[in-house]
């Protein structure tokens, strides 16, 4: 037994009370469920970590997302965006180190210039790299054809948060009107699978007014939208932002810290075969948060790459930590510590979602 629920079941098919009870757990429970969850990974993604170098490229946002540390209504945020060139230097940085993959991240716009560069960048990353490095996008809702331009220029997978599969929740961290409007970014998610992209979502956990059924139904959504990736993380407030108001709601750091993990654990329970990330958000929380991730279920972690003087501006939230540039120690040391686990970093490897290509020949 896992908490109430056989551990045959577990794994099998869990209907949504069954998902609000995993959540739900404490005390040694939660180890229980962090071991079914590393079964499962084992048995459908294997044992290997992959890296997405992440680049994050500007912190220039036309959105306002109420949580959001680089929303266009801070005025305090030094606004940037990579020379080309510091960005060709990362992605070759990554390329040599053989991490695999890159995902590049940035603020929202979606006027001609942004949309051009990007697709430059795309273009130009490809052809210094050997065409070698997998690419992940992840700047916001766009039109059809700027996802196909960027696609056709050499991008295939798109991550695109859903931040809240609740419609009344998502309201509550965005403003109400056309720029955040939760169809549209449901429709995203559809075209972005359409073009035949590697379609990845996620959510916030933790965030005030949220509830353990608000989760499961998260979890529901990941299913029913049949994506292959999810990057989610710990709500973290930002002083610069309208939600900090509402930091006397939240459970501590270590109640939200606990919390994505597991989410991390049920989702990979649940959705077996697709990749997770270990993100950033697990790190601020929590000491050795990331290895802790991996071990809840996560296959995917991010090594950001963007030159620390740029990453300290793309803060979304408080105390993220910044990389003193010595990318490559910190890894060395994960690596050790997966080691202690049964499972190691996976270098020169795209590490695609299993799931896409399940997805693809089912269809
Ligand atoms: N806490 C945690 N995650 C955040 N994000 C933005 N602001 C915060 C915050 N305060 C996440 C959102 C977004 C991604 C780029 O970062 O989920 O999709
Ligand atoms: Fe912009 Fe994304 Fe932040 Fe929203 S979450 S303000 S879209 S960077």
């Amino acid at each position: 037994m896992i908490g109430d629920i056989p551990y045959e079941i577990v794994g099998g098919n869990l209907r949504r009370d069954d998902l609000v009870a995993l959540l739900s757990l404490g005390g040694d429970e939660i180890e229980r469920l962090f071991e079914k969850a590393m079964e499962v990974r084992k048995k459908y993604v294997g044992d290997k970590v992959h890296m997405r170098g992440l680049i994050e490229l500007s912190n220039t946002c036309a959105k306002n997302c109420y949580y959001c540390g680089i929303r266009a209504g801070n005025k305090e945020v030094s606004r940037y965006f990579l020379e080309d060139d510091q960005v060709f230097h990362a992605a070759e940085f990554a390329y040599k180190n053989g991490f695999g993959s890159l995902a590049i991240q940035s603020g929202e716009r979606s006027d001609r210039e942004f949309i051009d560069k990007i697709e430059y960048l795309i273009t130009e990353i490809g052809k210094r790299t050997n065409n070698s490095l997998g690419i992940t996008l992840s700047c916001g809702e766009q039109t059809e054809e700027t996802y196909r331009r960027w696609f056709d220029a050499g991008a295939h997978r798109y991550l695109l948060r859903i931040e809240s599969s609740s419609q009344e929740l998502y309201h509550r961290i965005h403003p109400r009107n056309a720029k955040h409007d939760f169809n549209n970014r449901l429709k995203s998610l559809e075209m972005l699978k359409k073009i035949g992209y590697q379609v990845g979502t996620g959510v916030m956990i933790g965030l005030p007014h949220q509830t353990a059924e608000h989760l499961a139904d998260d979890i529901l959504f990941y299913k029913r939208m049949d994506v292959d990736m999810i990057g989610m993380g710990p709500y973290i407030p930002h002083i610069q932002t309208p939600m900090w108001h509402d930091r006397g709601l939240l459970n501590s750091d270590k109640e939200r810290f606990e919390l994505g993990l597991k989410m991390i654990a049920v989702t990979r329970i649940l959705l077996k075969d697709v990749n997770i990330a270990s993100t950033t958000a697990l790190e601020t929380l929590s000491e050795k948060g990331r290895l802790k991730g991996i071990l809840a279920g996560a296959n995917i972690i991010m090594p950001n790459i963007t030159p620390p003087v740029f990453a300290k501006s793309y803060k979304l939230y408080e105390n993220k930590p910044i990389s003193d540039g010595n990318v490559i120690p910190a890894l060395e040391k994960l690596h050790a510590d997966l080691k202690d686990n049964g499972l190691s970093l996976a270098f020169n490897s795209w590490g695609d979602s299993k799931h896409y290509f399940e997805r693809n020949l089912k269809n």
